[in-house]
């Protein structure tokens, strides 16, 4: 099988797990990170075909998305095999999906990311700051029914991957205290840390408006 039936095969399944997704996992954000992994891999002068195929399976076998996630990685491994990929390569990819998300970042004994992991992470995590993280993060609060903000619930820091997971009373402004503020300074790759750079001031200046005007200061 050629390396484009397997990602046109690959792109089939996600549509298939992510088509309907309304919670910001959808396919508009799984073919940005995409198209981001692509960018990052060529920085990083690594061929881009197993970061292409684990940014589009990055979010199909997520707890918060599925069901049974031991269901859904079985499932995920046997659809790699029938599409001829070799055993090394459903590792890889296995590896870098089952390690990448925040929450896995708060475990005490983190495991170290293969570059292929560490590129996905970083187009995954660019996805979530600047104005598309703004974008999402409303898009996600104003679903969950979040409060657009409110001054006397503060925003909670170094939190255990639990505690983050059944975090209550979130609301959208502290999310960005709690978590999109700090992704800028966990990038690994190169080519991220610039653009996460340039995206970090984008969402400083957001609120600082955001206050200024909350204050009926501007
Ligand atoms: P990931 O894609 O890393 O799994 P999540 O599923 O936690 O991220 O979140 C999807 C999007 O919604 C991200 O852009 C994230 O920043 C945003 N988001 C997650 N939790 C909240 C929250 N409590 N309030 C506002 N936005 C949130
Ligand atoms: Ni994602």
């Amino acid at each position: 099988m050629k390396q484009a039936e397997q990602l046109t095969a690959i792109k089939e399944y996600t549509i298939q797990k992510l088509g309907q997704d309304k919670t910001g996992h959808g396919m508009d954000h799984i073919n940005r990170v995409v198209k981001m992994s692509k960018r990052l891999a060529m920085g990083e002068k690594v061929d881009p075909f197993l970061p292409i195929v684990a940014a589009y399976l990055h979010d199909t076998i997520d707890e918060k998305l599925v069901d049974n996630v031991e269901a859904a990685k079985q499932e995920l491994v046997d659809y790699l095999k029938q599409n001829d990929f070799s055993d090394e390569q459903v590792k890889i990819i296995m590896d870098v999906i089952n390690n990448i998300s925040f929450a896995h970042t708060l475990d005490k004994e983190e495991v170290k990311l293969s570059i292929i992991g560490q590129i996905v992470r970083d187009a995954d995590w660019l996805d979530a700051i600047g104005t598309i993280g703004i974008t999402r993060a409303i898009y996600y609060g104003g679903g969950h029914h979040e409060k657009i903000y409110d001054p006397a619930i503060k925003p909670r820091h170094n939190m255990s991957r639990e505690e983050y997971r059944n975090l209550a009373n979130e609301t959208i402004i502290n999310h960005f205290d709690e978590k999109l503020l700090h992704l800028k300074d966990m990038m690994n790759t190169e080519t991220a840390k610039k653009i996460a750079n340039h995206r970090q001031q984008v969402m400083l200046d957001f609120l600082d408006e955001f206050h200024a005007e909350w204050d009926a200061k501007m």
